[in-house]
């Protein structure tokens, strides 16, 4: 029997590098992982967004740096971490987790929502997690792997009733990329896995945190998500605790993607 009796769910002096960090649920994440001890790589796309984080994290305490960047800028990620390397030493943890959404009736669904969202969503992901792997891959090992955590959504598993097409089927391509990150990462010592959050207060999800109350009806745990429960999943991951959890994305959403019964029955 392994002998162990206190299990460390620490993220404590690790490197956890945010994307869209400036906001929602990638704010909350950047705030908690730095309360649990993370060293936190702010990235969004306004400076003075950014900045703020920083400055409030570094007012808690808690270490941080930020970096104004678009998730697609190539170029812009290699600079991004070579200063990591020389700010923190190296990378141990990549949150995906920028991400946008557009819908539109069926008939007029534009192209430019379609490749906006398709290519933020998952191309940038894919790409993003290229250019940061090596760095990854240095600081990982068997007992110490590096964590790739993909934000996906409930909307890849199950749909919704809006028309956000490009957005549903962009985080069901996601959780699968996910899955083929992760069968070749952990070959480096990189666990790859997924959260798929459901409804949260956020600039993204106008509905939840104008009408919070009214969507917590539909929820089967009768409440809209917290940034602990966000946090709380990412942190699991994130530490010790999930270093056997590979490929796979779990759903974080009070029970609407596998616990809900349809009306239909009645
Ligand atoms: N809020 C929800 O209910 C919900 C549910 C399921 C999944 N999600 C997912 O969670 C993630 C975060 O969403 P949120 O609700 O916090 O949204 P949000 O709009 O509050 O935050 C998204 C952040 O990503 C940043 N961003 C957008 N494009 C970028 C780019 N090209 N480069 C760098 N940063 C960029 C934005 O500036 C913003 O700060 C997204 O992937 C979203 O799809 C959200």
């Amino acid at each position: 029997m392994e002998p162990v009796r206190k299990l460390s769910r620490s993220i404590a002096g690790k490197v956890a590098l945010i994307t869209g960090a400036a906001s929602g649920m990638g704010r909350a994440t950047a705030h908690i992982f730095a309360g649990e001890g993370a060293k936190v790589a702010v990235l969004d796309l306004k400076q003075d967004r950014v900045d703020a984080v920083v400055a409030e994290i570094k007012a808690e305490g808690g270490e941080a740096e930020g970096w104004a960047l678009d998730v697609a800028d190539g170029d812009g990620i290699i600079r991004v971490v070579k200063e990591i390397e020389a700010r923190f030493g190296g990378l141990d943890i990549l949150v995906n987790n920028a991400g946008a959404a557009w819908g539109a009736d069926f008939a007029e669904y534009p192209e430019s929502g379609w490749d906006k969202t398709m290519d933020l969503n998952v191309k940038s992901l894919f790409f993003l997690t290229q250019k940061v792997h090596g760095l990854m891959k240095a600081a990982a090992s068997g007992d110490r792997p590096g964590k790739v955590i993909n934000i996906a959504s409930i909307d890849g598993i199950k749909i919704n009733p809006w028309e956000t097409y490009a957005y549903q089927a962009s985080k069901a391509a996601v959780i699968h990329l996910t899955r083929r990150m992760a069968a070749r990462l952990i070959k480096d010592n990189i666990c790859v896995a997924g959260i798929a959050p459901g409804a949260f207060a956020s600039e993204m999800n106008k509905a939840a945190k104008n009408a919070g109350d009214a969507v917590a009806k539909m929820i089967p745990a009768k409440r809209i998500g917290r940034d602990s429960d966000m946090a709380g999943a990412a942190v699991f991951l994130a530490s010790r605790a999930g270093d056997y959890v590979v490929g796979d994305t779990l759903a974080v959403d009070g029970g609407v993607a596998y616990s809900q019964i349809s009306e239909a029955w009645g």
